[in-house]
């Protein structure tokens, strides 16, 4: 397995991922965004047999390490290429103090996911999803210890 930025030519096949994870799918035109005007975003691929297993975008915003949206394949979901892919995400923090992220409450494999490494629920956003569902807020402070 291997981490790679996301390149134009990878469009097709993540936005089609995209649909396939999420209710609420980004459009081809918000990945675009973040691959060619967005500055503080950080798109990447995460690779299995050379093939796309996975895609995340990081927003790194000054203090704040935002993880804005992370998905493995469906058929390669629940062999830790979540772990793998998330531990490696937050390898490239750089000076940021925390990271933070939104989830739905029913979303208990990426809670599982996000509290395996020491992500805390801080707030809740009640009807935050198009559906009415309420987000969760989670956050994980960096320090020399959890480095
Ligand atoms: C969330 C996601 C990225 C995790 O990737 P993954 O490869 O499936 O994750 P892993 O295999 O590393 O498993 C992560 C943990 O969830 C646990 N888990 C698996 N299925 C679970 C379930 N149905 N309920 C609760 N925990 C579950 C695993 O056991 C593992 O915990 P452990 O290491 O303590 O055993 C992936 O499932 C996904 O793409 N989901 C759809 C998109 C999505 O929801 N993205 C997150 C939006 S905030």
């Amino acid at each position: 397995m291997k981490v790679r930025p996301m390149q134009d030519s990878d469009l097709d096949v993540v936005v089609e991922l995209e649909k396939t994870v999420f209710p609420d799918p980004w459009s081809r035109i918000s990945f675009e965004y973040e691959l060619k005007s967005n500055p503080y975003s950080l798109p990447l691929i995460l690779e299995h047999m050379g093939e796309i297993a996975g895609y995340a975008i990081i927003w790194r915003i000054f203090e704040e390490f935002h993880i804005a949206n992370i998905a493995v394949h469906p058929n390669l979901q629940g062999r830790k290429m979540g772990s793998y892919f998330l531990r490696h995400i937050l390898s490239l923090k750089e000076n940021c103090s925390y990271a933070i992220l939104e989830v739905r409450e029913s979303n208990q494999r990426a809670i599982h996911l996000y509290e395996n490494f020491g992500f805390n629920i801080i707030m809740k956003r009640t009807r935050y999803y198009r559906n009415g569902e309420t987000a969760l807020v989670m956050q994980k402070i960096f320090s020399k210890e959890n480095d």
